[in-house]
């Protein structure tokens, strides 16, 4: 039985191909697809921007799962929304104080999507407490935000038991960072209820093995 939301990281896809990847992963079971967005300054990396997710939005239906890595995260709430994202995930080190946590998630809900809040390994979970009964997805990297295929970083993960005693039950828990089978498992009986997975899925022969594998 399907317990857990599968997010395949696009990170890890062959970009050239992108709309055949994100089919192949559809066809393989996936309902979300996790978009990356970094912007250099939040993190020492650049991806993906507001052009790709309009034209992956009308290259599928899947769930858009944008997770933005970037600074003044309130700038750009709007651009990604009418983009067509769904879930717009913002990191709390990014924002200065309380008052502006608060405005980007009203700011997200005001498109009528769903809003996501996220924090970095090194981030107490304590920290977004307060923001648990105003979200409807909470991100727990398991490794520092910038690349695909680095190592699941064990300590992370026990923070999902702490978010998951202070969150209301529908809020959702997902977990980024060095997914596979095994830490899949980890996290799973630890209380997230979503996974994200870069390299474990695209760099599998078999994706519909490779996402079954962590349901
Ligand atoms: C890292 C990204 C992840 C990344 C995960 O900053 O947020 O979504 O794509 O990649 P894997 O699954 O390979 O660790
Ligand atoms: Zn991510």
């Amino acid at each position: 039985m399907e317990n857990v939301l599968i997010s395949p990281s696009i990170l890890s896809a062959d970009f050239a191909n992108l709309n055949q990847e994100i089919q192949s992963v559809k066809e393989a079971g996936a309902k979300w697809i996790h978009i990356d967005v970094m912007d250099g300054h939040f993190v020492p990396n650049i991806t993906i921007g507001v052009p790709v997710v309009k034209s992956l939005k009308k290259a599928t239906d899947l769930i858009l799962d944008t997770h933005l890595m970037i600074e003044n995260p309130e700038k750009y709430i709007e651009p990604f929304a009418r983009a067509g994202a769904d879930i717009l995930t913002f990191h709390v080190e990014a924002c200065e104080n309380s008052d502006k946590v608060r405005e980007v998630i009203s700011r997200i809900k005001s498109f009528g999507i769903k809003a996501g809040i996220s924090i970095k390994p090194k981030t107490n979970p304590s920290k977004i407490f307060e923001y648990l009964p105003i979200v409807d997805l909470v991100l727990v990297m398991t490794v520092e935000p910038g690349f695909g295929g680095q190592d699941f970083m064990h300590d992370c993960a026990l923070k999902i038991p702490q978010i998951k005693e202070n969150a209301p039950e529908n809020v959702i828990i997902q977990v980024d960072g060095g997914i596979n089978n095994m830490t899949g498992k980890i996290c799973k009986s630890l209380g997230a209820t979503s996974l994200v997975a870069g390299s474990y899925i695209y760099g599998s022969d078999d994706y519909k093995q490779a996402i079954e594998s962590l349901l």
